[in-house]
């Protein structure tokens, strides 16, 4: 058995071998995530045998495409994208699973079309596939799509064959609080809670899984992990990259909305949260939404916010000079758009009553690096106490996401020699040494997930709304204020100095990661 076969995260994943016989149907299969994330997760899933044996891919868009050039579409796609190289003989066992389907997303033949070809797969490989639709289009028509499900009888429940269809959204999952309630009434107008996946691929991360088995798969840290030892929580979601060629959709939404409402916020949950009382997907979600519930509002205005927004201008990233996100084609000469955003937030809960709790994300920041830390309390000041010779940090705990990922704890050690000196030591764990370094894809466990119906890892309807109500008033004000109050950091520094301010009025500073 070679190494790779023997990785323990395939292990993990071969459990989810019974997945159903499944139609997977990709709206908006032309596009940028079905390429690069899609297409090559559907082929690493294949390569690992870890689809069922009945699983076909059906991409959908108004692009029109013939099967068999979507299949030069999907073949490109993997040969760019796909975590293992690919092979000959795995691209050939897959290539007739794949069809395409051409058609207006508002147009409700598409959809009579689509049935006719479900049901055509069905009788000619006389099966009773489970429907898996992939909704991955610009957010304007997830509407059309989501009705046109429900009144063409594509969303059916469950079937005389125990078949059914569920339902993938990509995000944006609304712009604010409004529009995510009107996108939940109509998802749950055409299908059932259960039938439902909202995706964050954050959740998909294997380090951010690995939050719950670090938090309670281990018993030293629950004891500590409260207001009594914990002095501050950050998290940090850094991007090296700008915004290529996406600055009609980004210039739109904006650091808060793209990164901080969904997959921070994601990681802030799961680090704040309370044991769920059983690893099921509603006893971690619930757990989820209470701890959201409980942040208490931000504090905005002129004087001292907790959110700080910024822009950034040209600079250097990776010793390459690189323009402003003003310059960045398709950005409007009007645009405040912010491309930093950081938050002090708090939660009023018994555990974490007056924790900082500092969240920050952004494009063109000095490198990609996501990761929490959690810093404790420094111990009473009584024994190492002369500067000169003991250098004492106060504890901290930092998973590490991505990228170099693994668990870090700074201690402090004596340095050896016959006088007694200090110095912060880190202990390291690394999943690349530990485990190697092909792990699966966020999408790959994602997709599997949801073919065999284990909601776990996506978002319930009632948590993106508790987000995005800490977030929409922060969205407002931004919006009233327009440009006033709208920060510029340098690309490739670690965002504007007003966010060093949020920490430095309770005695903080950001972690300065190293590389
Ligand atoms: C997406 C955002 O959700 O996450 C992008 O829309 C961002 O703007 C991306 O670049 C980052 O994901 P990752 O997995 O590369 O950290």
């Amino acid at each position: 058995m070679t190494e790779e076969m023997r990785h323990p995260f395939l292990e993990g994943l071969s459990r989810h071998r019974g997945a159903p016989p499944t139609i997977i149907v990709i709206f908006g299969a032309s596009g940028d995530l079905t390429r690069r994330k899609l297409v090559p997760s559907f082929y690493n899933l294949d390569s690992d045998n870890l689809l069922p044996t009945d699983c076909l891919l059906i991409g959908c868009g108004r692009k029109p495409l013939s099967d068999k050039q979507f299949r030069q579409f999907a073949r490109e796609a993997v040969v760019e994208h796909s975590r293992r190289s690919p092979s000959e003989d795995g691209w050939n066992r897959l290539e007739g699973k794949i069809f395409y389907h051409t058609g207006g997303y508002d147009d409700p033949d598409t959809y009579q079309g689509l049935k006719s070809k479900i049901e055509q797969l069905e009788r000619q490989n006389s099966t009773h596939y489970h429907i898996l639709f992939y909704i991955s289009t610009p957010p304007a028509v997830f509407k059309p799509i989501l009705e046109n499900l429900g009144s063409s009888g594509l969303s059916r429940t469950i079937g005389p064959h125990g078949n059914y269809a569920k339902v993938i959204v990509e995000k944006p999952f609304g712009h604010d609080l409004a529009s995510a309630r009107e996108l939940n009434r109509i998802i749950t107008k055409e299908f059932e809670e259960k039938q439902v996946y909202r995706i964050d691929h954050y959740l998909g991360k294997e380090t951010v899984q690995d939050l719950l088995v670090q938090r309670f798969a281990n018993s030293i840290f629950e004891p500590v992990w409260n207001r009594r030892f914990v002095d501050c929580v950050q998290i940090t979601v850094a991007e090296d990259l700008g915004v290529g060629s996406r600055a009609g959709y980004y210039d739109q939404s904006g650091a808060l909305r793209d990164m901080i409402q969904n997959h921070t916020m994601q990681l802030l949950a799961l680090t704040a949260m309370e044991p769920p009382v059983s690893l099921d997907a509603e006893a971690i979600r619930d757990e989820k939404v209470k701890v959201l519930k409980a942040i208490q509002p931000l504090t905005l205005n002129a004087e001292g916010s907790d959110a700080v927004r910024g822009q950034f201008t040209e600079g250097i990233v990776d010793g390459r000079k690189v323009t402003s996100y003003m310059q960045a084609p398709g950005v409007p000469n009007s645009s405040f758009t912010e491309t930093y955003a950081a938050l002090r937030l708090f939660i009023n809960n018994w555990r974490w009553q007056g924790v900082p709790f500092y969240l920050r994300s952004g494009k063109r920041m000095a490198r990609k690096m996501s990761e929490i830390s959690v810093h404790f309390k420094r111990p009473p000041g009584v024994l190492f106490t002369e500067a000169d010779k003991f250098d004492v940090a106060a504890n901290t705990m930092v998973l590490r996401i991505q990228p170099d990922e693994g668990v870090m704890l700074l201690l402090n050690s004596k340095i050896p020699g016959l006088e007694t000196r200090t110095q912060p030591v880190k202990m390291h764990f690394r999943y690349a040494t530990t485990f190697g370094s092909n792990t699966p894809e966020a999408y790959e466990r994602l997709l599997l997930d949801a073919m065999t119906g284990d909601a776990t890892l996506f978002i319930r309807g009632d948590e993106t709304e508790t987000s995005w109500k800490i977030m929409t008033p922060i969205l407002e004000y931004w919006n009233e204020c327009g440009k006033r109050g709208l920060e510029t950091y340098f690309a490739g520094s670690w965002g504007p100095l007003a966010a060093e301010r949020l920490l430095w009025d309770y005695g903080h500073q950001w972690r300065r990661a190293g590389p």
